[in-house]
């Protein structure tokens, strides 16, 4: 009988597939026909109307605020979409011209940079990235999408998917660090919390990857700035983390400013064409970044904006943000031939199918009753866990933190203790600084009445010389038990076209920790900033240093949990942080080298040129590894980890390896652990790196319990671009490591057959 039950399960569960995947394959089909068919009525002026993206930055009261100069061209359909649309009244009423009053009524998309979140503000993306918790991060972005969405916003401008190893650059803020394989997952996980299951949700919007691509690689670490990047690198490192956004079904990716390898982004037929749609058969679309296109005259790849717009068009970027070289040139290129029709149509037909993904023909306008939904409570608990996940605690010496909640007196000082806008960090034009908790009003709150908290700011802002602030300060650490100093960054100094290159904290900063310090007592330092700092010459004068990014809105409450202990930090770095500057690029997953630096290279003082050591890559003048690696994160409990095992010693082409390991709290507190898998390809035809992550795991572990990790690693999961840029899989010795951080762990090797 239970044969029969199982058999019967087995057909419904193949009957309900079925007519899942056949849904989904006529709703596809739905949705081609509807774009052939609105694509076969449109005039050569409408379907030119599709490409353009304007910039609307206001919010209207009433249909009569719509400017003439806005009024004509939306009837005439000669604009597809608008980013910074105002409220969700205005939009609507923008829609209904759009819709009600041209001759075929195709929807604007409204798109936004909807970066952390919309009104509740998550951490910085590469704070969110410290958190390793690939599930909270699909939540927050399902959050972003549900309140931008009530605002009547489609499609955001997100995820950012650069890779950077360079923290001069401002906009590593917006990354998931370092890594690709990190930032594959991470950007995958935004796409899908972005977009839901349908994007005919409203409370879904459309993803877009960007900044495609290779915009991290900028020399010097300065924005907008010429990038080489060789095949490979360009395809393992840049590319992949796009590929898994398309491979999730990202709707949209945005091209980037910057030239690769002699040919702007915006313009760059081999990565737009060839690569995007020809190897990973991207159906979305393209919309260039602001002004783009136009920008391909400045880099000296076009002579004007008529070159500009067919350079930028026919490469693949389908949509203009903001110039307005589509719109004056495409129809007379048209006219004389010299761009065929069929590459509009295939452009607009891009735009045309999102759009109808995103139902925006079938209900064009949103529910104005939605935002309220806005800074949910549910909303705001998960932008404190995801701020308390994503701090990172680099120093604790002598168990400096937690710090006890029984103390009489404590002094919370400095320019980021109490500075709501300066902690919600870069790309926040929807948070309000009315909305956030600050460090300083949430330890109050959690401290209470019976504990003093004596707020001095020690300096106005981040970078203020004035130490006229330094005397209350030094006086308020001496009448307290404990400091708490609140340092970092302000947030115009992190983001787009902020770069510095120095990395040291700002301002009078580092005098204001040694003014504090010198009172002898415990001093704790928390870094808010928007990318690595380097602060080598104070790292001694603190107990501890939590570095917590920008925090956004809940930022306050998460710090006051992890610093007097209710939750153990359990952050990890996405980004190795340098010890100076001038060690910058410094990642993980370098290549050996012929003469790699050894352990004699170590502990060389920062700064001070000593006797040459040897005949390897190293400095006289600083240690060579950095401050802190990659996957670093320091905890209240103590793990160690034990007892690696391998399925097998050697595994076919073919094969999987299953590997595990032992992790054991040695402590009597309850922490999560990010357990890290890496691998490293002795040899092959072509240099591979000293490590890889190739896999990870957020686990919680009670005070003493034992838990294993396992991972299933692929052997296609080692595979590389030989030197025909084909992806291969060498026989060969492989190290395998299980570990709390890129250098640390319990060590093995296979082969591959
Ligand atoms: C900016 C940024 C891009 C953003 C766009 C729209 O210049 O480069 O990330 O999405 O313009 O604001």
């Amino acid at each position: 009988m239970r044969i029969v039950f199982s058999l019967i399960a087995l057909w419904l569960a193949a009957a309900l597939a079925l007519t899942a995947g056949a849904g989904r394959c006529a709703e596809t089909q739905d949705v081609e026909h509807r774009v052939s068919q609105l694509l076969s009525q449109m005039t050569l002026e409408e379907k030119i109307g599709q490409t353009a993206q304007r910039n609307l930055g206001a919010v209207l009261a009433s249909p009569g605020d719509v400017a003439p100069e806005l009024l004509n061209p939306l009837r005439e359909g000669a604009i597809g979409s608008f980013l910074n649309a105002g409220d969700v009244r205005t939009k609507n009423i923008l829609q209904r011209i759009a819709v009600e009053q041209s001759r075929l009524g195709i929807p604007l998309i409204y798109g936004r940079d909807v970066i952390h979140g919309y009104r509740t503000v998550f951490p910085i993306p590469v704070g969110g990235a410290s958190s390793w918790n690939t599930a909270l991060i699909e939540r927050a972005a399902r959050i972003a999408a549900i309140e931008a969405s009530a605002s009547g916003i489609h499609w955001t401008f997100a995820p950012m998917l650069d890779i950077t190893r360079d923290p001069r650059w401002g906009r590593v803020a917006e990354t998931c660090g370092e890594d690709p394989y990190l930032t594959s997952i991470l950007g995958a996980a935004k796409v899908r919390g972005f977009q839901g299951r349908s994007l005919a949700d409203p409370t879904t919007i459309a993803a877009c990857g960007k900044h495609y691509v290779g915009y991290g690689a900028a020399e010097g670490g300065r924005d907008y700035n010429t990038t080489i990047i060789p095949e490979r690198q360009l395809r393992e490192i840049y590319l992949a983390p796009f590929h898994a956004a398309v491979e999730a079904g990202a709707a949209t990716l945005m091209s980037a400013f910057n030239e690769i390898n002699d040919v702007p982004a915006s313009g760059n037929a081999f990565t737009l064409t060839r690569v995007l749609r020809g190897e990973w058969g991207f159906d979305g679309f393209v919309v260039s970044d602001w002004n783009s296109i136009a920008e391909m005259i400045a880099h000296g790849y076009c002579a004007d904006e008529k070159e500009a717009a067919f350079k930028g068009f026919t490469a693949g970027v389908d949509m203009e943000m903001v110039s307005t070289t589509y719109e004056n040139h495409l129809m007379a290129m048209i006219r004389d031939g010299t761009l065929d029709e069929s590459v509009l149509d295939e452009a607009v037909r891009r735009i045309l199918r999102i759009k109808f993904r995103l139902g925006l023909f079938d209900s064009p306008y949103r529910d104005e009753s939605r935002v309220d939904i806005l800074l949910h409570p549910d909303h705001l608990a998960v932008a404190e866990e995801l701020a308390m996940q994503s701090a990172v605690l680099l120093e604790n010496r002598n168990n400096t933190l937690p710090l006890s909640r029984g103390l009489e007196s404590v002094a919370v000082i400095g320019p980021l203790a109490d500075s709501p806008v300066d902690q919600m960090g870069t790309w926040t034009m929807d948070g309000r600084i009315e909305d956030v908790r600050t460090p300083l009003a949430a330890i109050k709150a959690y401290l209470g009445p019976s504990v003093d908290v004596l707020y001095a700011p020690g300096l106005e802002k981040s970078r203020s010389m004035d130490r006229s602030g330094f005397a209350a300060a030094v006086d308020a650490a001496r009448r307290a038990d404990a400091v708490l100093l609140f340092l970092g960054e302000e947030q115009i100094l992190s983001g787009e076209a902020k770069c510095r290159a120095f990395l040291d904290l700002p301002g009078a900063q580092e005098a204001l920790i040694e003014s504090v310090a010198e009172t002898g007592k415990p001093v704790i330092a928390v870094i808010l900033a928007g990318r690595p700092l380097t602060f080598e010459s104070i790292k001694d004068k603190v107990g501890a240093i939590l570095y917590a990014w920008h925090p956004g809105t809940m930022g306050g409450p998460a710090l006051a949990k992890l610093i007097f202990g209710e939750e153990s930090p359990s952050g990890r770095l996405p980004i190795s942080f340098p010890r100076t500057v001038g060690q910058i690029p410094v990642y993980y997953a370098h290549k050996n080298t012929g003469r790699p630096p050894s352990e004699r290279n170590l502990g060389i003082p920062t700064g001070t040129p000593l006797d040459p050591r040897d005949f390897t890559s190293n400095y006289l003048d600083v240690d060579f590894t950095p401050a802190y690696v990659f996957g670093y994160g320091l905890s209240y409990a103590e793990f160690e980890y034990s007892d690696l095992t391998l399925s097998s010693n050697e595994i076919a082409a073919d094969g999987v390896l299953k590997v595990s390991a032992k992790i054991t709290n040695r402590s009597d507190v309850a922490a999560d652990e990010v357990a890290q898998l890496y691998v490293r390809d002795l040899v092959a035809s072509v240099t591979r790196p000293v490590a890889e992550l190739k896999g990870f795991s957020r686990l919680r572990l009670e005070p003493g319990e034992i838990r294993t990790v396992s991972f299933d690693l692929r052997a296609q999961d080692l595979a590389f671009l030989g030197m025909d840029m084909q992806p291969v899989i060498e026989p060969g010795l492989f190290h395998i490591r299980i570990g709390p951080n890129s250098r640390e762990g319990v060590r093995g090797e296979f082969r591959v057959r």
